[in-house]
């Protein structure tokens, strides 16, 4: 089928409620993916965050393959080995040493798994409600969106789930002052993703250490877009000098392949007892080997050092661009986590750079959003960065 054909049967078939490039991909391989007609991109974006190790990994297509020949499905109601060596690997490498993990398939829902585990853990003493963020971003089913501080998701589905309260990133009094005897958790972000690549200011994760352990509440971060080794530690919250109660994670986790996740506290992880939560899909085989293979890769081809290295080298090509443009108001990079913020609306950006055959993403209205697989090459990232230039020197003009 030709890319026409294909957006034809969209155009009659499919509900519309994505926003779509006119471009139908049909192959990937490491940082690039080629349409129906054969016309390679290279993805700065690959998989909105999922492809964190390239677009079909050699391990995990292989475990993929393997497993699907073996048993494709498993409920939970029996037992499996890759569930449970990826439940301990996870754990292993987040130095919690009382962890457990439960395993769903999306980010939204491992965010519903753990707002479950905070509210059943607050309930005794009458405490549901839970602090997040302005400009958070936690899914899109009812109780992470309600947990999601961007009201521009909520318009025309309310009421939304009660007890959401919602402090400004990086504001600790704020969030403070938002504490009562009813507060059973607080969650964010480490670094805020879809919000505009928001690092936390320095003392800020730990402050809200302080206050959750001052008021007995939950902490819990949303791991699901700084996870994996995408900020050049496995989990973002080992950039910083605090531990969290629980981590959702998604995305990455399984090196595209659907699977999300929860590592809580053992106090915690027990909440969820028979009857309080399931995933008919979660920790299905395939997922589970698809994510050892990831870590497997990640470990073994020495990507947690790897996302050092890009980050400062993309640090370095828009510092340089700075000098060029007045455009770039800011820019913000944790690893492979990359935002730059403009003075202009980003999506012409997007499309010159999508004329010139590479694949960004514009988050906020205003900020560059780069989430490159961490088995981007040199020359790959300069000859994007290349791109880029050009796009925005050109639009700046
Ligand atoms: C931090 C964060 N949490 C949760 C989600 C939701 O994940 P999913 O789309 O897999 O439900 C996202 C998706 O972008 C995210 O960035």
């Amino acid at each position: 089928m030709t890319s026409e054909e294909t957006i034809a049967l969209f155009d009659r078939y499919v509900i519309g409620n994505y926003r779509r490039y006119p471009v139908c991909l049909v192959r990937g391989e490491g940082s690039h993916v080629w349409d129906a007609e054969g016309k390679r991109y290279l993805d700065f974006f690959p998989g909105w965050g999922c492809d964190l190790i390239g677009h079909c990994p050699p391990r995990v297509v292989k475990a993929v393959q393997e497993q699907a020949a073996q048993l494709i499905h498993v409920p939970n109601t029996w037992y499996m080995e890759a569930q449970g060596r990826l439940a301990q690997a996870l754990v292993e490498k987040s130095g919690i040493a009382d962890a457990q993990c439960f395993f769903c398939n999306s980010g939204t829902e491992a965010n519903e798994a753990v707002i479950k585990i905070a509210r059943l853990n607050g309930k005794p003493k009458g405490r549901y409600k839970i602090i997040t963020m302005l400009n958070s971003f936690h899914g899109r089913t009812l109780g992470a969106l309600s947990a999601t501080g961007q009201p521009k998701y909520h318009k025309g589905l309310e009421p939304l789930l009660a007890g959401f309260q919602y402090a400004p990133f990086g504001d600790l009094d704020a969030a403070a002052k938002l504490i009562d005897n009813e507060t059973c958790a607080i969650m964010l972000e480490p670094i805020q993703g879809e919000g505009g690549i928001n690092l936390p200011p320095a003392g800020y994760l730990e402050g809200l250490r302080s206050l959750a352990d001052q008021h007995g509440l939950m902490l819990i971060f949303d791991e699901v877009q700084t996870g994996m080794g995408r900020t050049g530690t496995w989990y973002a919250f080992q950039n910083f000098n605090v531990v969290p109660d629980a981590i959702t994670l998604a995305k990455a986790l399984a090196g595209g392949v659907a699977c999300g996740g929860l590592i809580a506290r053992k106090p915690y992880a027990e909440k969820l007892v028979p009857g309080t939560h399931a995933a008919t899909f979660g920790g299905n085989p395939i997922a589970c080997q698809a994510a050892l293979a990831t870590m497997e890769t990640i470990e073994e081809d020495g990507l947690l050092e790897r996302a050092f290295a890009i980050g400062d080298r993309f640090r370095d090509r828009f510092e340089k661009l700075r000098a060029r443009t007045p455009l770039i108001q800011d820019i913000r990079i944790r690893g492979t986590m990359i935002g730059v913020e403009l003075s202009i609306d980003g999506a012409p950006i997007v499309d010159g750079c999508l004329k010139k055959q590479l694949l960004i993403n514009v988050t906020h209205g205003n900020v560059i959003r780069l989430l490159p697989s961490l088995t981007l090459t040199d020359e790959e990232l300069q000859a994007g960065c290349d791109i880029l230039d050009e796009v925005l020197l050109a639009q700046g003009k």
